[in-house]
């Protein structure tokens, strides 16, 4: 499947039983048949994340409208985590599941700070839904957490008055990242999907000869000095994410330059293999 990690623990903490449908490489699509047999009477929300962690892929408005379709035949809610809407590349376009025709009263918009301006330490963020859904969100959240941090809200607004460039700049400058990781893994040799969105590769390790990802994380992280994600704990099923690993490219030129360097020792071992 792949999705970020927190999802699945967050269904079982709202004491939902999680469902899950996978998306399928090189695109990461869904499969039409599977989505839908995934809604039934007890289905109560869809979590939708665009631009996605730990793909890059960006849902079209093909696929969501479909989603938004299968929500209003079977009266279910549409949580969508929008975090890197900003963070697109090759013209990709950011596509709001609330804006979708029927969407808006049932869709619970989550998103934050963190990525767009680049303060992941902060934790604030926001969700935008029907006065309805917020009153209960409202509650759960100051049961849960109280609030945010008042100084870095008011930071936050700040932010939101940043011009229109600041979100072009930034895309642009995510853009240069990623290409340079790129770059990167081409000239070691390993085969990765090219995000369209977030600042995540997954690069396929089978090419290693590792018995997991973990273990190859591992030796990534003690013998060649650059840390990755193992792409497992990204999946419902485990063994589905093992010969992946992510990457991430949220870091400045220097340090993605000295990456490269550590990582082109690895090109003796692919050599090796083949
Ligand atoms: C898809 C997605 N949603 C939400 C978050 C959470 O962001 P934060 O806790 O920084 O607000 C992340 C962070 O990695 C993420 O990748």
């Amino acid at each position: 499947m792949g999705y970020y990690e927190n999802y699945g623990p967050d269904a079982v903490i709202a004491s939902a039983t999680p469902r899950y449908v996978s998306l399928h490489p090189p695109d990461w699509t869904f499969d039409e048949a599977e989505l839908r047999q995934a809604f039934n009477n007890n289905t109560k929300a869809i979590i939708i994340n665009t631009p996605h962690n730990p793909t890059g892929k960006v849902f079209n408005r093909e696929e969501l409208t479909l989603i938004a379709e299968l929500c209003q035949k079977w009266d279910v809610l549409a949580f969508t985590d929008e975090i890197y809407e900003h963070i697109l590349y090759d013209g990709n376009e950011h596509i709001a599941m609330a804006t979708l025709p029927g969407m808006e009263e049932r869709t619970v918009t989550i998103n934050g700070l963190s990525k767009t301006y680049s303060v992941t330490g902060w934790r604030v963020g926001y969700i935008l839904a029907n006065p309805e859904l917020t009153g209960a969100i409202r509650k759960v959240h100051d049961f849960l957490t109280v609030g945010a941090p008042a100084p870095l809200q008011r930071a936050g607004v700040a932010a939101m008055q940043l011009p229109q460039s600041y979100y072009k700049e930034l895309a642009r400058l995510y853009q240069q990242k990623r290409d340079s990781l790129l770059q990167i893994l081409d000239k070691v040799g390993i085969p990765y999907f090219i995000p369209k969105g977030a600042y995540y590769v997954l690069a396929d390790i089978s090419g290693f000869g590792y018995k997991t990802d973990v273990e190859f994380t591992l030796y990534l992280i003690k013998e060649i000095g650059v840390a990755v994600v193992p792409g497992s704990s990204f999946f419902s099923q485990p063994e589905a994410g093992s010969k992946f690993i992510r990457f991430c490219f949220s870091k400045k030129p220097e340090t993605l330059a000295a990456a490269g360097d550590r990582l082109l020792k690895l090109q003796s071992i692919l050599q090796g293999a083949n």
